[in-house]
């Protein structure tokens, strides 16, 4: 049987403030890692990198999305 990942992310959204002046930082997300792997992200000022790790540390709370930490 396939190993199961140590880090799923399902679809996750975060939207900050709301009306006129939203931030969409982060929209349909989705990413695997599995256990022993090693990951970076990169993307351009404003992809939304911290936003996603502040996710993953339950900093704060996506917007849409699912999460599974340690999924063994
Ligand atoms: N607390 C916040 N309130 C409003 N907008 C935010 C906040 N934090 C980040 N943003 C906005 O979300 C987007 C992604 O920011 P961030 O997660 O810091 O990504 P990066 O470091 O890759 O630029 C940017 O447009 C940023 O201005
Ligand atoms: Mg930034």
């Amino acid at each position: 049987m396939a190993e199961s990942p140590a880090t799923l992310i399902e679809g996750i959204a975060k939207r900050y403030g709301s009306g006129s002046t939203a931030v969409d930082a982060l929209e349909g997300v989705d990413m695997t890692v599995y256990p022993g792997e090693a990951i970076g992200l990169i993307g351009p000022s404003g992809s939304g990198k911290p936003t996603l790790l502040k996710c993953l540390g339950a900093v704060i709370e996506p917007t849409t999305g699912k999460f599974t930490l340690a999924a063994r």
